[in-house]
């Protein structure tokens, strides 16, 4: 897979920047550099591959990829959906699986079933935003927090929240449920349009390559 210049890839840090580096492993693609765990370098390269692999903030992966400061990104779709960038989304890679929904304790299910002026606190007004105006057709007033949003309905911040939900265990032990679900997420890897164009065929193998082992997995 050798190219004039380095491919870059922009992974978001934590479980699925690991993930995204075992399937990679799993096509020939490794970055022994990457695995230190006390390193503070913040770029890896594969000389072999000529790619360079950086770890970055979630929400900064969309931004580097639409800047084409990096040619390839791996990061969740929610991230995807909030940030709103013109990126390319080429692969789903199936693993970070996990759901969009709105919650609250079981009371605030009248809330939405008369469509009332609630409060939303959550990461991703953008998505809460688009789903109550625009799927919902409810006005509601959206609170923007930066984590652990289930506090928000516990303390009275707000009536329900949006965010994301894997085991579900977070909500049980707060005494929240799910309400409605608003999308299905998972990990996707996205691409600068650019880089799309300029290093086509190395870009299309690698997608092809990744799809193929996902098939198999
Ligand atoms: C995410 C999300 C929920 C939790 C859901 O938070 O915001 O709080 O995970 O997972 P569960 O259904 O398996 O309990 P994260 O741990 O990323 O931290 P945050 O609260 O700071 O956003």
């Amino acid at each position: 897979m050798e190219g004039n210049r380095y491919l870059t890839f922009a992974l978001g840090k934590g479980r699925l920047a690991k993930k995204t580096l075992e399937l990679f492993e799993k096509i020939g693609i490794t970055c022994e550099e990457m695995k230190d765990k006390d390193t503070r370098r913040l770029i890896f390269v594969n000389e072999q591959e000529k790619m360079r692999f950086f770890l970055a903030k979630g929400p900064d992966v969309p931004t580097y990829v639409e800047y084409g400061a990096a040619d390839i990104g791996v990061v969740g779709e929610d991230t995807i959906l909030e940030e709103n960038r013109k990126i390319y989304e080429v692969l789903d890679l199936g693993f970070g699986r996990c759901r969009m929904c709105v919650c609250g304790p079981a009371s605030a299910q009248e809330y939405l079933q008369k469509r009332e002026l609630i409060r939303v606190a959550t990461k991703y007004p953008r998505i809460a935003k688009d789903y109550f105006y625009n799927k919902k057709h409810q006005t509601v007033e959206i609170i923007k927090l930066n984590g652990s949003i289930e506090l928000a309905p516990i303390v009275g911040l707000s009536e329900v929240i949006v965010d994301i939900v894997e085991t579900g265990s977070t909500l049980r032990e707060n005494g929240l449920e799910v309400l409605e679900e608003v999308c299905p997420l998972s990990a996707r890897m996205v691409v600068n349009p650019v880089s799309m164009k300029m290093e086509h065929e190395r870009i299309t193998r690698l997608i092809t390559m990744l799809r193929h082992e996902l098939g198999r997995a």
